[in-house]
């Protein structure tokens, strides 16, 4: 799945093994993400001192219990947001767990400018943790078939935000079936679009890349 970008030009780079979280950054998680994601009541453990923040999507029991106050948000997205983006693109591990080819600033800065942002049929996002742009969420269409896709700059993974950014951004996006095709070894994608409902429907070739197919459905 390429790294919130639609398309597949950038599809088929081989490099290094499957990804592994950095140990000791994986959160306890206690509860199902909703499958309808529709807001989700939790109660506050006890002796929490966590207070949910003004606005706050309600739809993130695991970072609530994890006791976490990262404050992940969506917005639209904004000029200035592209150049990190870009950098996001570029880092090398994202490339090795994605196997998404990275473009040069050019054809980059053309395709979101004319292909993302020019095309209404493109939901696209930025996410936002504590206010600060972390990376982005988008779907768009592939013939007859929704696509998800997302990526996060490298700080931010393993602390849950992917999971409460993709549940925001599914309460938006209400195509279904919706698809998604991460790199197999890419445990962490993998993982956070079975965590969000989605379900493994075989695997797809994207030049000598295997990636594994998933489908959400209408709960
Ligand atoms: C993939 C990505 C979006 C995941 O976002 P994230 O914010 O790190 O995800 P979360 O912290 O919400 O974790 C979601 C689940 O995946 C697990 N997970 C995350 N990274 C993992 C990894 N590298 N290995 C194993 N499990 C991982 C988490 O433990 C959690 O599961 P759990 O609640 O059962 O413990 C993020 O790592 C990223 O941006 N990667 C680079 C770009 C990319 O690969 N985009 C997707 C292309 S298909």
């Amino acid at each position: 799945m390429p790294v919130a970008t639609p398309a597949a030009e950038g599809r088929g780079k081989a490099v290094g093994e499957p990804d592994e979280i950095a140990a000791g950054s994986r959160r306890p998680c206690r509860l199902p993400i909703s499958r309808t994601h529709g807001p989700v009541l939790v109660p506050r453990p006890p002796g929490s001192l966590y207070t949910p923040k003004a606005g706050e999507g309600m739809s993130a029991p695991c970072t609530r219990l994890g006791g976490m106050s990262d404050d992940v948000r969506l917005r639209d997205v904004e000029d200035a947001d592209l150049e990190l983006f870009f950098e996001q693109e570029h880092d090398p591990e994202t490339v090795r767990r994605s196997r998404f080819t990275p473009r040069d600033r050019e054809v980059f800065m053309t395709h979101w400018a004319t292909k993302v942002l020019g095309d209404s049929t493109i939901l696209v996002q930025t996410v936002t943790v504590d206010g600060e742009p972390a990376g982005n969420v988008v779907s768009w269409w592939e013939q007859d078939r929704r696509f998800i896709g997302y990526g996060f700059g490298r700080r931010f993974w393993g602390r849950g935000i992917g999971t409460k950014a993709l549940t925001l951004f599914l309460e938006r996006e209400q195509s279904r079936p919706l698809y998604a095709d991460p790199f197999t070894g890419n445990t962490g994608s993998v993982r956070l679009l079975e965590k969000c409902g989605f379900e493994r429907a075989g695997t797809i070739w994207h030049g000598e890349n295997e990636h594994i197919m998933l489908v959400l459905h209408d709960s």
